[in-house]
């Protein structure tokens, strides 16, 4: 018997079922404000039949922005997010939004500064000379996560997940690549996760029994310099002794590896035409096969690796990865994941999970083609095979 349609709990948040929409960063957030674009998607993302929708990539901070149509969370921001959080609400659907910080993947002409990341470096993906944090610049960062987090509180959030995955800020410092500082930051990975440690301890304290609390983390950074399952499963036995509700299992590493993380071929024709800078265009149609090589995708792509950490960590588990059917829902939660976070199914039909429950043979829209990726640089995202489904909010 499937559980999908099953409740569960998170922490001290009971969802109605095991399907969660991934963070996956909508791109409608000009200004760095909500939108009404953003809350139709969300809308719709609810109707459709998930337990709980997440708004993405939420920056805690001025200094970790990456896009200008990206949210940044501030006071200001509480009117419109408490009314996002009672519309949702309203569809008996819970909602949860991604907070972070970019790193060296912020954008100098966004925040007016170098960006901070673990060491000083160059990284030529965003393209930056990233400034190393001191202990100070740690604590400030670890300050705004709290204050996001009391934010989702006031704002009346069911949940709030911590972006540690990815090559951004936390993920940063969790990597022998980035992280090789001398101090008690660097090293072992006992050090490379105290920034992590002092990120979750201020949350946490903050969020007490109020909210979830859910880290988003990487069980392989996907490139050979990186942080591989071994080390990632230290973290995430750190993670649940210190008191994290739920884990989001991912992989990859944006300036790296950034296919590992939804795997497929990046359309660059597409990406190239997107980007504002005219040279970075060309240079994406030029070396782009080199900067973000193909990989092959499969369905659950991140099974196997999940289920390692399954076997050794007894928290919640969010399983993400290439889900495309409800016979690959069945899969993840059968190899006992408590809950399946969906990205792209749900952006090609944000009703998938109605629909699968209607009719349990039915595929998802979704052909991996990632044209979805390649768009949200400088606009929505949008599906190549199936426009967005908008309701009136
Ligand atoms: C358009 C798009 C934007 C994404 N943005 C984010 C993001 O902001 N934060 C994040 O943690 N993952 C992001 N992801 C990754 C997804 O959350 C998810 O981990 C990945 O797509 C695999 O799930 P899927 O196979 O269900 O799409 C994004 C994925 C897509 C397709």
């Amino acid at each position: 018997m499937s559980t999908l349609f099953t409740p569960f709990k998170i922490g001290p948040l009971l969802l109605k079922n095991r399907s969660i929409r991934a963070a996956a960063f909508e791109g409608m957030c000009a200004g760095h404000q909500l939108s009404n674009e953003l809350l139709d998607y969300h809308l719709s993302v609810a109707r459709g039949g998930v337990a709980m929708t997440t708004i993405a990539y939420a920056a805690v901070e001025k200094s970790g922005l990456s896009f200008p149509h990206q949210l940044l969370i501030n006071d200001s921001l509480k009117p419109s997010l408490k009314l996002f959080a009672d519309k949702i609400h309203q569809e008996d659907t819970a909602l949860s939004i991604q907070i972070g910080h970019c790193g060296n993947m912020s954008k100098y002409s966004l925040i007016g500064r170098r960006p901070w990341s673990a060491t000083s470096h160059i990284n030529l993906y965003a393209p930056c000379f990233a400034k190393a944090m001191t202990q100070k610049d740690m604590r400030q960062i670890s300050l705004s996560f709290a204050k996001a987090t009391q934010i989702a509180i006031d704002c009346g959030l069911d949940a709030i997940e911590i972006h540690a995955g990815h090559g951004y800020l936390i993920s940063q410092f969790l990597s022998p690549y980035i992280n090789t500082r001398r101090d008690e930051f660097g090293g072992s990975i006992e050090n490379r996760m105290k920034f992590m440690t002092m990120v979750m301890e201020e949350v946490l304290g903050v969020a007490k029994d109020k909210i979830a609390v859910i880290v988003k983390m990487n069980m392989d950074d996907g490139f050979k310099e990186g942080m591989h399952k071994e080390e990632a499963l230290i973290v995430a036995k750190k993670l649940e002794t210190i008191g994290v509700h739920a884990l989001v299992l991912s992989g990859g590493y944006v300036s790296k590896a950034p296919m590992y993380v939804m795997r497929g071929d990046m359309p660059l024709k597409t990406l190239a035409s997107k980007m504002d800078n005219k040279m970075m265009g060309i240079f994406t149609r030029v070396f782009g096969n080199k900067l973000i090589p193909s990989l092959d995708f499969k369905e659950n792509y991140f099974l196997d690796d999940a289920t390692y950490f399954r076997k050794n960590v007894s928290l919640p588990l969010i399983y993400v990865g290439g889900i495309l059917s409800k016979k690959n829902i069945d899969e993840a939660l059968d190899a006992g994941m408590d809950f399946v976070a969906i990205a792209r199914a749900l952006i090609s039909n944000p009703s998938f999970i109605n629909d699968i429950k209607s009719d349990e043979t039915k595929q998802a829209i979704c052909d991996t083609c990632n044209h979805c990726i390649a768009v949200m640089y400088n606009g929505p995202f949008e599906c190549n095979k199936h426009q967005l489904i908008h309701h009136e909010s």
